[in-house]
């Protein structure tokens, strides 16, 4: 297996960032390796983003970086120029997939149809994110499309927190949940870092318990 996907595996928990100013990225970083928590898909939704990818793995190597929120080929570049790992995307968009998979990292596109997962794995996917998870049927939906597409494994993010972070984590096709409820937007402009690493610690801590 790609040694990315295990990686994101192991973490269990993807913390979904969205860093407005560059110098929230390290102490960012920080509080998430101190919690437990060594990885982060950081949102194409600010300018930050490439810079925050780049001084994140600088500093902390060990951390598993990807982008989030990637829509178009430019971003793709700037993605991998700043040395994520993994890309994520809202949607399926197959020219994207293609253009990421050809960079030779790993991509996780938003499916929530089965006709999303069956585009997938026809571009040679069997690793998907589920989005947005809770608004489109959860646990149950990801139950329901898990039975016929027997290979594919799912990150389910959107509407996932600390009270049903464990029901999710404990079925087996899903290999991590994304979410944001450990870095809040609003915590990270407020630079609660001591927060981050508390809430990033009672996560990890639901990873040991339910996966051991
Ligand atoms: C996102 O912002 O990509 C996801 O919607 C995260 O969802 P959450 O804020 O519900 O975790």
């Amino acid at each position: 297996m790609n040694e990315v996907i295990e990686k994101l595996k192991k973490t269990g928990i993807v913390p979904v960032v969205v860093i407005e100013n560059e110098e929230d990225a390290l102490p960012l970083a920080r509080a998430l390796c101190n919690g437990g928590l060594p990885c982060a898909e950081v949102t194409f939704r600010t300018s930050a983003a490439a810079s925050a990818i780049r001084l994140i793995k600088e500093a902390y190597p060990q951390m598993c970086v990807g982008a989030g929120t990637v829509l178009t080929k430019q971003q793709v570049d700037e993605a991998v120029a700043s040395g994520s790992e993994f890309i994520v995307s809202p949607g399926l968009n197959p020219n994207i997939v293609t253009y990421v998979l050809e960079k030779g990292i790993p991509m996780l596109p938003g499916t929530c149809t089965p006709s999303d997962i069956e585009r997938a794995l026809e571009l040679g996917l069997t690793q998907v994110k589920f989005f947005p998870a809770e608004p489109s049927g959860g646990l149950p939906m990801i139950k329901a499309l898990a039975a016929p597409y027997v290979d594919v494994e799912f990150m389910p993010t959107g509407g996932i927190n600390i009270q049903n972070v464990r029901e999710y984590l404990s079925y087996k096709r899903i290999m991590c949940v994304g979410g944001t409820w450990m870095v809040k937007p609003q915590l990270i402009q407020e630079k609660r870092f001591d927060e981050i690493e508390k809430l990033a610690r009672e996560a990890a801590d639901i990873v040991k318990e339910v996966r051991g």
